[in-house]
């Protein structure tokens, strides 16, 4: 069987708050087995692939592509308080190669490659929204499916990094309370406490969160989004401060750039925005590549579980898959392509062993 091809998908010229409307109805398709035991931090699972946090809106989206051959299911991050989207576009596909980090801009292309800026801002629905959704959600999503919930603090001026870890806990008690098999606490969220860089960049804040939101679900399964890391230094620094708290990590958010328009101009106010889809893979391999080796001597030197690695990032067929086992990660999710391509984990399932 071939995948159907003419699924419906988030439509990037109309606004979130419509897409938010027009989830899809779960569909009734074939889904070929992936051979094989699989698990998400422990959780039994059907199948490795999963839809990373975003283009699952709400709990309808979530158990379309359900449906569709994906096993673990990232509703898309949600705050403690209602949060709207930025404004169009959204999505704004690039023309680059393979991203390396630090590029001073990307050209912004008039057809969609595979390759993206995404500028949303992390929009939430406001808890008591999203707390029912999730609820019911866990009750209609079938067994054997992993729920997480992605999920971010929101930094209010004079706030101090307790106080941030206070609101990353908040949302992940919840966010259990509510159902959710597993948490994941998005850390590349910018201006941590008026610092510069993300959360993740900063091991000691981002321990000090780990933690609290550790001491908040108990023994629920943690994982945390990370983005890209600079240098071998840096993912030394995080993987040692995170791994104490964490059942996994999962990378790499994007790569961030600035955008310009055909004719130079900033798009974005000249503000980076995460590239993501095909031109991450790379350094999205190269980088679980990296964690990989790092959290294995860790494992050899001090007797710890390894972190379990979910691998994200420019991620479309059977073969992507393999290359992130080939580099360390237990599991793999798909954003972009599960966008473009709703079929995208059938595809992959159907082409497995081929
Ligand atoms: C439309 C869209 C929305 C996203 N929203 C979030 C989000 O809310 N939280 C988050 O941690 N990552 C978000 N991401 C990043 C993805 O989870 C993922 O890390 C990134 O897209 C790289 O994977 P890909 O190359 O398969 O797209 C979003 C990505 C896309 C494409």
């Amino acid at each position: 069987m071939n995948a159907p091809t003419d699924l419906p998908r988030y439509d990037p010229s109309r606004t979130y708050d419509w897409n938010y409307e027009h989830a899809p109805e779960p569909v009734d398709v074939d889904v070929p087995e992936f051979e094989g035991a699989w698990d998400f931090c422990g959780l039994p699972t059907a199948s490795p692939l999963g839809v990373a946090a975003g283009p699952l809106l709400n709990g309808r989206w979530v158990r379309y592509y359900a449906s569709l051959g994906f096993d673990v299911l990232t509703y898309k991050t949600v705050r403690s308080v209602e949060r709207a989207c930025y404004g169009m576009p959204n999505l704004v596909p690039v023309e680059c190669g393979q991203m390396v980090g630090g590029e001073r801009e990307v050209p912004a292309a008039s057809t969609m490659r595979g390759t993206w800026a995404v500028s949303f801002g992390m929009p939430s629905k406001a808890p008591s929204v999203w707390r029912a959704d999730v609820e019911q959600t866990r009750k209609l999503l079938p067994r054997g499916k992993v729920l997480v919930v992605s999920v971010v603090a929101t930094e209010q001026p004079e706030w101090t990094v307790a106080d941030l870890a206070n609101d990353y806990a908040q949302c992940a008690r919840w966010a259990v309370d509510s159902g959710a098999d597993a948490v994941e606490t998005n850390f590349s969220c910018p201006n941590v406490c008026t610092s510069d860089g993300q959360l993740y960049q900063h091991p000691r804040y981002a321990a000090q969160c780990a933690e609290r939101v550790r001491e908040a679900i108990g023994k629920t399964p943690l994982v945390v989004k990370i983005g890209h890391l600079r240098d071998e230094r840096e993912a030394e620094a995080i993987t040692a401060a995170l791994g104490p708290w964490v059942d996994g990590l999962v990378m790499t958010n994007s790569v961030a750039a600035p955008v310009v328009d055909p004719s130079g101009k900033k798009l974005f106010g000249g503000a980076p925005r995460g590239i993501c889809g095909a031109g991450i893979l790379e350094a999205s391999l190269a980088q679980t590549r990296l964690v990989r080796r790092i959290v294995t001597q860790r494992h050899l030197h001090q007797g710890v579980k390894p972190a379990a690695l979910v691998g994200v990032g420019g991620a479309f067929t059977a073969e992507d898959v393999r290359r992130y086992f080939v580099a360390g990660a237990g599991s793999v999710q798909l954003a972009t392509a599960a966008m473009m391509s709703p079929a995208a984990a059938l595809e992959i399932r159907r082409t497995w062993h081929t």
